[in-house]
C-alpha cells in the first residue's frame, strides 16, 4: 500500500516535470502566451509549476512506460484514459496544466485548462489513492507559510494564482468542489478565520451560504467579500488592482449579516407582506444563535441595517421569543 502511494507520487512528479518542460519548448509557445496573456509573470508560472500537455495524446504514456511503470499503476494514476480500442492514452492534451500540491509540496493531481473557449473548460485528475479532493486545498502548501492570521478561500486555480501574484499569498481554493467538513478541519489546523471570495454569480453565492455553517461547525469564523461588479478575484485584481482589492477584504461582511442580506433579496421588500416574511426569516436565523449576547448584538445590527422598514429591537426580540416558544426548527 505505502509502496503504491510512493510510486503514484513519483509518477505525478515525473508528469509535472514533463508538462513543465513542454511549456518551455517550441510547441509550448501558445500555452506560454496564454498564461502571460492572462497576466502571469515568469516567476509566478515557475512558483506554481505550471505546464503544458502537448497535442500528442500518447507521449506522456510512452515516456512513463519507458521508465518501466506498469499499466496497472499508470491506470491508477488517473493521468490516462482507458479505451477498449485505443488502449491507454493521455487524459490531458493541448491544455495548460496546473499541478495540485498537498501541504508537503507533493504533486497529488492535476488540472488542465483549454486555451480559449472549448469544453470542458477544466479537466481534473480523478480521486486516487493519493488525491482526496475533500481533504486538499489548492495553494495551501504556500498559504500555510504566510504570516497572515486568516486564509482567503476562493473557487479557482487562476483566482489563487492571481491573488498570490498580487501579494495575497494566503489564498487557497477548493477547486469547484463544494467545501466539505474535511476542508474545514484542514483549514482549522492553520487558522480560525476565513474570508470567503467565491464568484459573485448565483452559484458562488450559494456556495458561500453552504460553506458558512460547515466552517462554523469546525470552529472557523468566516466573513464574505463582495467582488461586484467583477466576477471573481482574478478578474477583480486585473480590473482594479491590488490596492482596491485589499480595501474589499477590509470591508468583508460578517457571515451572519451576509445571510441576512441574501435573505432580504428573497422577499418582495417593497410590500409589507415581504418585509414581514423577511423579519420572520431573520428571527429563525437569530434563533440558531445559542449565545444570548451574540443574539442581542445581531438583533441590533439587523435593526440598524433595516430600520427603514420600521422594525425595532423590541419587535424583533419578541419575534425571536415567540418563535422559540413555538419550538419551530430553524429553516436552513
Ligand atoms: N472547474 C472545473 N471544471 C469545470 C469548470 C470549473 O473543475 N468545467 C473548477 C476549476 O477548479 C475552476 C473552478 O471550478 O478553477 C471555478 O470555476 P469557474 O469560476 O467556472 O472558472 P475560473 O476559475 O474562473 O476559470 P478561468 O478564470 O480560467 O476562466
Ligand atoms: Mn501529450
Ligand atoms: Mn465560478
Ligand atoms: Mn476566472
Ligand atoms: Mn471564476
Amino acid at each position: 500500500k505505502a509502496e503504491k502511494r510512493a510510486a503514484l507520487l513519483e509518477i505525478n512528479k515525473k508528469a509535472a516535470q514533463y508538462f513543465y518542460y513542454q511549456l518551455r519548448r517550441e510547441g509550448g509557445k501558445n500555452a506560454h502566451d496564454y498564461l502571460t496573456g492572462r497576466g502571469l509573470s515568469e516567476e509566478t508560472i515557475r512558483k506554481f509549476g505550471l505546464g503544458y500537455s502537448d497535442k500528442y495524446s500518447d507521449d506522456l504514456y510512452k515516456y512513463l512506460k519507458s521508465q518501466n511503470y506498469s499499466d496497472d499503476l499508470l491506470r491508477e494514476s488517473g493521468l490516462f484514459n482507458v479505451d477498449e480500442r485505443q488502449g491507454m492514452y493521455d487524459k490531458f492534451w493541448n491544455r495548460v496544466i496546473f499541478p495540485i500540491m498537498d501541504v508537503n509540496n507533493r504533486v497529488i493531481g492535476f488540472g488542465g485548462r483549454v486555451m480559449g473557449d472549448g469544453k470542458p473548460k477544466y479537466l481534473n485528475s480523478p480521486e486516487t489513492r493519493i488525491f482526496d479532493k475533500s481533504r486538499n486545498l489548492y495553494g495551501l502548501n504556500i498559504a500555510r507559510t504566510t504570516r497572515k492570521n486568516y486564509l482567503i478561500l476562493c473557487e479557482g486555480y487562476m483566482d489563487v494564482i492571481s491573488m498570490h501574484q498580487a501579494g495575497f499569498t494566503n489564498a487557497v481554493a477548493s477547486l469547484g468542489t463544494a467545501l466539505t467538513s474535511g476542508h474545514a478541519s484542514l483549514v482549522k489546523r492553520y487558522t480560525q478565520e476565513v474570508l470567503l471570495l467565491y464568484d459573485s454569480d448565483e452559484a458562488g453565492v450559494k456556495a458561500a451560504l453552504r460553506a458558512i455553517p460547515i466552517l462554523r461547525e469546525a470552529g472557523v469564523n468566516s466573513r464574505v467579500v463582495n467582488l461586484r461588479p467583477h466576477k471573481d478575484p482574478d478578474e477583480f485584481i486585473k480590473a482594479e488592482g491590488a490596492e482596491a482589492f485589499e480595501k474589499r477584504l477590509e470591508e468583508a461582511t460578517d457571515s451572519f449579516m451576509f445571510r441576512v442580506s441574501i435573505a432580504s433579496g428573497d422577499f418582495p421588500m417593497d410590500e409589507p407582506q415581504g418585509q414581514n416574511r423577511f423579519f420572520e426569516r431573520c428571527a429563525q436565523y437569530l434563533l440558531e444563535l445559542s449565545d444570548e449576547l451574540e443574539r442581542n448584538l445581531y438583533i441590533e445590527a439587523i435593526v440598524k441595517e433595516y430600520r427603514r422598514y420600521g422594525i425595532s429591537v423590541e419587535d424583533l426580540r419578541k419575534r425571536v421569543n415567540t418563535l422559540a416558544l413555538k419550538g419551530t426548527p430553524a429553516e436552513k
